[in-house]
């Protein structure tokens, strides 16, 4: 059975048996006729970084599916990890209790670490500033439910572009249909690493850079904002420094095209103003709905069943 480690694993076909597996996950749930086909499974939780949306999601999906769910949040500081114990015994102790792990955690490639270590499925729920591919794909399905397609479309990232696994996963999904590019805005000092911009030209893929917000706005289909990651700093000190580099301000809408969206991973700390969100194009609460169906898609996904 599949790991889901990062969005650079899907093809095409993955992408679209997923994304078609979402829409009907959406609209049994709206006909409360959502089949129970998880029934008898337990899937496990364990999340070593805080979150609200993707673990509340992914036990919201299991549930939904008709699973069970024994979780671990604060992993760190009240799982053994706490006494020292690795990830790979930890994720061989729990896949002889669990059917699939979800796992958080802040440093990156820690949780291929735990998937070598066993054959129950595992989901990156996000390692460090590496993927989050259900981020990625519940983007994407945003995107195609807004816009009405996945291709030629002009993608605005805005903010801390260097540290954002969720671009990170959401650029090779979008990057495998035609003709879209993508332009990163960014204080200086988060710009992307210089290793990341010579795997996106090695893979041909269409993107400029800019550090300032206004250059972005008027060609973008989607402004996807993001926030400055405050746990990726090593002093508060340069987090202040930074953080309110980039704020999209009522002002801006008028930059922003009529049908383009404003999307946004949440949380949010400031960096989208409370009063855009009344806009119609504000769609960061649909798209953290729209994680639901991602997230039961996925679980199918793993167990064949997608
Ligand atoms: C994102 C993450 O954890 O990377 N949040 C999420 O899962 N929706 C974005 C963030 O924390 O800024």
């Amino acid at each position: 059975m599949p790991h889901i480690l990062s969005a650079n694993q899907f093809t095409k076909d993955d992408i679209d048996k997923i994304l078609s597996s979402a829409h009907t996950m959406e609209t049994s749930l709206k006909n409360g006729a959502v089949k129970k086909l998880l029934d008898g499974k337990i899937i496990a939780c364990i999340f070593y970084e805080p979150s609200t949306r993707t673990r509340l999601s992914f036990e919201t999906a299991a549930i939904r599916l008709g699973a069970n769910v024994i979780s671990a949040e604060d992993a760190l500081g009240n799982s053994s990890a706490y006494k020292g114990e690795t990830i790979e015994d930890t994720a061989r102790t729990i896949s002889s209790y669990a059917d699939a792990i979800v796992i958080r955690h802040p440093i990156e490639h820690t949780v291929e670490a735990a998937a070598k270590a066993t054959d129950t499925p595992i989901i990156n729920a996000g390692d460090g500033a590496n993927q989050h591919p259900s981020q990625g794909l519940l983007d994407l399905y945003t995107i195609q439910k807004e816009h009405g397609r996945l291709d030629h479309l002009s993608i605005a990232f805005v903010g801390d572009v260097l540290h954002s696994r969720t671009l990170r996963s959401l650029i090779p999904l979008l990057a495998l249909h035609q003709g879209n590019t993508f332009h990163f805005i960014s204080p200086e000092s988060l710009a992307i690493s210089q290793e990341y911009r010579q795997e996106l030209i090695d893979k041909k893929i269409s993107f400029t850079e800019s550090h300032n917000i206004e250059d972005g706005l008027p060609s973008a289909d989607a402004v996807y904002m993001m926030r400055v990651q405050k746990e990726r700093f090593k002093t508060q000190e340069e987090y202040d420094r930074i953080k309110d580099a980039f704020i999209l301000k009522p002002e801006h809408l008028a930059l922003i095209k009529k049908e383009a969206i404003i999307m946004h991973p949440l949380p949010r700390v400031n960096e989208i103003d409370i009063a855009i969100d009344t806009d119609s194009r504000a769609s960061y609460f649909r798209q953290a709905q729209n994680g639901l169906y991602i997230r039961m898609a996925l679980l199918l996904y793993v167990f064949n069943l997608a």
